[in-house]
């Protein structure tokens, strides 16, 4: 099968011209001005941009957590992600206390076997390194394709991991090639605040937040650049929710110290207030770190402008309200901690970021693709437009109009974190691998089209790349 995109703006994080992407098979194989050739499909993108497919380099499917599992599976997930141009993601492994990494991953393996819309890497979440793995499995692991580990700082009873853990996991990593990741809050300060708190009385899901202070976040995450400093890991930081953690994360990368961070879309656009909402409604905005006081948007928005840093994921890890959110009624830390997006972060990233002249098309492309792709072992397979690489594209309308809406979204999950909101810009055909995913509003690929990526060692396909330049 051979695709001819013609005539459309392509947009890559460097480059920016009006051009024809040919496609043969599941690669891009040419790319060119008015290109003669013959395809089996042509795609006419006049007026249209050409953008790699988004690379989601954080997402929660089908997890059990919180006393309950997300309510999106594989297949509604990626379905979801297919709808909002994205084409590629990396999921976790959470290591249940007790398993090896090796039963963990089959485990996850398996959940997707036969569902996979769009192409899926993972995270090796690491629980246990006393009674589960052991060093040299978790050593082991990039040889298969698992090249992160990462470690919930928070969480305590559940995920969470000592420092002990947290060391030796950098440690691992120096070696192996692998790049460490962390949910940077203070797990141990904020267990004593939740207790404090259902002390008092205090339930309702504001208290979410206000037991979880922007300085346990900003605390964990010079801890976890220090420790990476003296381990001499990478570090990747997850989901900055505010200025506390931004600032060390500025320092380091300043020093020109190998640490990178990532916002979440919602942080963008969820605050503190929305906790507040009347009728058990704030228990929508329920995840972790908690949305914030707005002031902290803008630091955000300049962050992610100034590479301080480097990717926007979604962290999507969708709960219903009805059913599973309402767990928590009578007591806010029963809320299962999460929220969904996978479907509209280039949507309100294009409309907020690069429609209000925050970031430039290249930087969203960036920001959305092409450094999720580099950072996780992905590029230049993934997150570009370029010979070679597959053909993972997103035709998109920047004019065409969507309203964001839980009645009309393709996820699972029973609300939208930005229901009503009108964007202009949409995705209008999608494909992954030169096969057409979405099409005039329908998914026209079948479940199995997906493939599990074996992911490179941090760095190596980037230096691989700098050698073809
Ligand atoms: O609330 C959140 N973010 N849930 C997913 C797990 C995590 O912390 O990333
Ligand atoms: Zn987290
Ligand atoms: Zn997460």
């Amino acid at each position: 099968m051979s695709v001819l995109i013609k005539g459309g703006r392509v947009i890559t994080a460097a480059d920016d011209y009006v051009g024809d992407v040919y496609v043969d098979g599941e690669r891009i194989s040419l790319i060119g001005e008015s290109l003669d050739v013959e395809a089996d499909r042509v795609v006419d993108a006049s007026g249209k941009y050409v953008l790699p497919g988004c690379v989601d380099p954080h997402t929660h499917l089908d997890m059990p957590f919180g006393g309950t599992v997300t309510i999106d599976d594989v297949e509604s997930g990626q379905r979801a992600a297919a709808f909002g141009g994205t084409t590629c993601h990396v999921d976790f492994v959470i290591q249940p206390q007790g398993t090896t990494f090796a039963d963990a991953l089959d485990d996850w393996k398996a959940k997707a076997d036969g569902k996979q819309l769009i192409d899926m890497g993972y995270h090796m979440a690491i629980t246990d390194l006393r009674d589960g793995g052991s060093l040299e499995e978790l050593a082991g692991l990039p040889d298969q394709g698992v090249t992160s580990y990462k470690l919930f700082m928070a969480y305590k009873g559940a995920l969470m991991v000592d420092d002990e853990t947290l060391f030796r996991s950098m440690q691992v990593a120096a070696d192996s090639g692998a790049l460490v990741m962390v949910h940077a809050e203070n797990g141990d300060a904020i267990d004593v605040l939740v207790k404090e708190a259902l002390a008092r009385g205090e339930t309702e899901p504001k208290y979410h937040a206000l037991t979880r202070p922007p300085e346990t976040e900003g605390e964990a995450t010079n801890r976890a650049i220090q420790l990476a400093r003296v381990a001499g890991s990478p570090l990747y930081v997850v989901h900055v929710s505010c200025a506390e953690a931004v600032e060390p994360i500025a320092i380091a990368r300043e020093k020109g110290w190998n640490v990178w961070g990532e916002t979440c879309t919602q942080y963008f656009f969820v605050d503190y207030t929305f906790l507040e909402r009347p009728n058990f409604e704030g228990a929508k905005f329920v995840y972790t770190p908690p949305p914030r006081d707005k002031a902290n948007q803008d630091v955000l928005w300049n962050a992610v402008r100034t590479d301080v840093l480097s990717a926007i994921s979604t962290d999507h890890c969708a709960f219903s309200w009805d059913g599973q959110k309402t767990l928590g009624r009578d007591d806010f830390s029963k809320i299962p901690n999460g929220g969904p997006g996978l479907e509209n972060r280039l949507h309100m990233i294009h409309e907020f970021g690069v429609r209000s002249g925050r970031l430039t098309l290249n930087r969203m492309v960036e920001l959305l693709a092409t450094n999720p792709a580099k950072l996780f072992g992905l590029y230049p397979r993934k997150g570009t437009i370029a010979v070679g690489s597959d053909a993972d594209i997103v035709v998109f309308d920047p004019d065409g109009k969507h309203t964001i809406s839980a009645s009309t979204h393709h996820s699972n999950v029973d609300y939208n974190l930005y229901e009503g909101t009108e964007v202009t810009g949409t995705p209008e055909v999608v494909l992954l691998r030169g096969n057409v995913l979405v099409e005039n509003d329908e998914l026209v690929a079948s479940p199995g089209i997906g493939q599990f990526v074996k992911r490179a060692r941090f760095g190596e396909e980037l230096k691989a790349a700098a050698a073809i330049a």
